[in-house]
């Protein structure tokens, strides 16, 4: 399997009908040839290029067929058509989602994205796991720059909700005003915006998940949004301890802010891992990471009530993982490394098991889902 397959849908799950059986065709064979010459590549390269196609070329993607409405969920003032979104780090420039959107996510988080262009760290820097279904990364925050994504996203119409992750530039002498930048110049242009403080690649960053700097920081954004509607959620780490997860919810809480984003990557190496070059530095997703992020969030459920709105994202490879996450307490769900090893068919997969279970267990819509596993 390639990176190319993160963004070519798989063929079987596409209506043609709304194209035309033409389109549909000519777009199967491009696709398959790009698959084939995007497999001579590395991954970051693969990645790279992958975008680079869709963003010029994925006008001629075939739209993925209209979402049952049971999958539509209505939460942080918008309605997503499905909970299933593109966690961030894929379309890390908002240069590709209009291409994106068509493989049939509900959302797609842009970014992370930092007030000045930077170039990340240096060297290789993704490696997969194929043993373990999961990818180690320590990307950096390699981003455009916020100025260069706010004109990409002012320019075009989007298809779905569009959340954008924010971040500090590694050598900044005051993160917090990074944050505050960010967040000034792009959340008018977003559905929500992602506060990250879990990269586990920009030294020192994690440090603002600490009670403290924590409190200054979503002081300072929720002083920066005014009376703009713009939801905020924090992303976190899955390895926090227990204490720090009390903390992290009572400054939720005490900031008025919408939610959490549960969870990055993990710098965790479970002692299951097989693959020879997981001891590396970088951060793990994957299969490896779903059963710690699903108990965070499952955590932060317990602490917060149903009255904050939850993205589960961490391991999720199938239906079964989607739901347990809606279960858990999620009200939407991301993926990212699940469509390196299984393609981008896996996003109408999951819907359509998704309604299955839904029917299986006698809800008559996601909402009435999440949260099911947690006590009151
Ligand atoms: C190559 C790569 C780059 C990533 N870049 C970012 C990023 O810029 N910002 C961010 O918040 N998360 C980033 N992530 C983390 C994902 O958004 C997600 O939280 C994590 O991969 C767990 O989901 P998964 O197991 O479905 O991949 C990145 C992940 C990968 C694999």
């Amino acid at each position: 399997m390639n990176m190319f397959t993160e963004v070519v849908p798989g063929t079987a799950e596409l209506s043609l009908s709304q194209h035309g059986r033409f389109s549909g065709f000519r777009s199967e064979i491009m696709m398959d040839l790009a698959v084939a010459l995007l497999r001579l590549l590395p991954p970051e390269p693969a990645h790279h290029t992958t975008v680079w196609l869709a963003s010029n070329f994925g006008y001629f993607l075939p739209r993925a067929k209209e979402d049952d409405p049971r999958l539509g969920i209505e939460v942080l003032g918008h309605r997503f058509a499905n909970p299933i979104g593109l966690a961030a780090g894929f379309d890390k420039n908002a240069s590709a989602y209009h291409a994106l959107f068509k493989m049939g996510f509900g959302h797609i988080e842009c970014g992370t994205v930092t007030p000045y262009p930077q170039k990340g760290n240096p060297g290789t820097r993704i490696l997969r796991l194929r043993e373990d279904s999961a990818v180690l990364n320590r990307m950096g925050f390699n981003n455009d720059g916020m100025e260069v994504v706010a004109s990409r996203l002012f320019r075009h119409i989007h298809d779905g909700i569009i959340g954008i992750n924010i971040g500090a530039n590694r050598d900044s002498g005051d993160r917090i005003d990074d944050y505050r930048a960010a967040f000034t110049l792009l959340a008018p242009l977003a559905g929500y915006v992602a506060v990250n403080v879990s990269s586990p690649n920009t030294p020192r960053l994690r440090k603002l998940q600490s009670c403290e700097a924590l409190h200054v920081l979503l002081e300072t954004l929720v002083k920066a949004r005014g009376d703009m509607k713009v939801p905020l959620l924090l992303k976190i780490a899955p390895d926090l301890e227990e204490a720090e997860l009390d903390d992290i919810a009572a400054e939720v809480a005490a900031a008025g802010i919408e939610g959490l984003i549960v969870s990055n990557t993990t710098e965790a190496r479970p002692s299951s891992l097989k693959s020879p070059r997981s001891g590396e530095s970088g951060g793990l997703s994957g299969t490896p990471l779903f059963r710690m992020s699903t108990d965070v969030l499952r955590g932060m459920r317990v602490r917060l009530g149903p009255k904050y709105i939850l993205i589960g994202v961490g391991g999720v490879n199938s239906g079964a993982t989607a739901y347990e996450k809606i279960r858990a307490g999620a009200s939407l769900v991301q993926i990212y490394t699940a469509l390196i090893y299984h393609g981008p068919g896996l996003v109408a997969r999951i819907k359509r098991d998704l309604l299955a279970y839904l029917e299986r267990d006698g809800f008559s819509c996601i909402a009435d889902a999440v949260g099911a596993d947690v006590k009151p």
